[in-house]
């Protein structure tokens, strides 16, 4: 099998998203300053072009779980990988991942982190595909709703490999 990539979301499309979305996190959190905390890998790409727009004091921090192998379905279990170095107990939060698909790895982190009483515990996601929601889990902010399709880029790998693609693309698989 041979993947071919089609863009579903331009370069520009996405910057002037995040653009939105980055004006919005400043009037929500006050200005104040926040904690970017991304979802590894897929979120990497999001954070840092959203941090890159944001006028106002910000920190990076990591976490890594996993829910999907090599292939294109969620396994429906999720593992810790790498937790927080630090505490966000009275941290302003801003949660940033790739997409939304089943829900249930942002459904687990969402209660995992709320736990540890952050001030202000906000979650962004570039994608969402309502579609396949099994756990609903409030996201505050969408860059963009998108039908049932396996895509790369902008951080969203197929077997670990696009994520560096500038823009969001369709994968379609043909025989060789
Ligand atoms: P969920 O737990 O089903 O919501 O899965 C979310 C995770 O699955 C995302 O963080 C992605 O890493 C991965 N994922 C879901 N859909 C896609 C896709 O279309 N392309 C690449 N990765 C995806
Ligand atoms: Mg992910």
């Amino acid at each position: 099998m041979k993947e071919r990539v089609e863009v579903m979301i331009s370069s520009e499309e996405i910057s002037k998203r995040l653009e939105e979305i980055a004006k919005q996190v400043q009037e929500d959190f006050h200005g104040e300053q926040i904690e970017l905390v991304c979802v590894l890998k897929g979120g990497v790409v999001t954070m840092v072009e959203l941090a890159k727009k944001l006028r106002m004091p910000v920190t990076m921090n990591f976490m890594d779980v996993s829910s999907y192998g090599d292939g294109t379905e969620s396994s429906g279990h999720i593992k810790i990988l790498r937790d927080l170095d630090e505490d966000i107990t009275g941290k302003n939060v801003l949660l940033v991942e790739d997409i939304i698909d089943s829900g249930r790895t942002l459904g687990l982190l969402r209660t995992l982190l709320i736990q540890r009483n952050p001030k202000l515990f906000k979650i962004c996601t570039l994608l969402d595909k309502p579609d396949r929601r099994v756990t609903q889990v409030p996201v505050d902010y969408v860059g963009f709703t998108i039908p049932d399709a396996f895509v790369v880029g902008y951080g969203l790998d197929y077997a670990q490999k696009y994520r560096n693609l500038d823009y969001v693309g369709v994968v379609h698989f043909e025989e060789e």
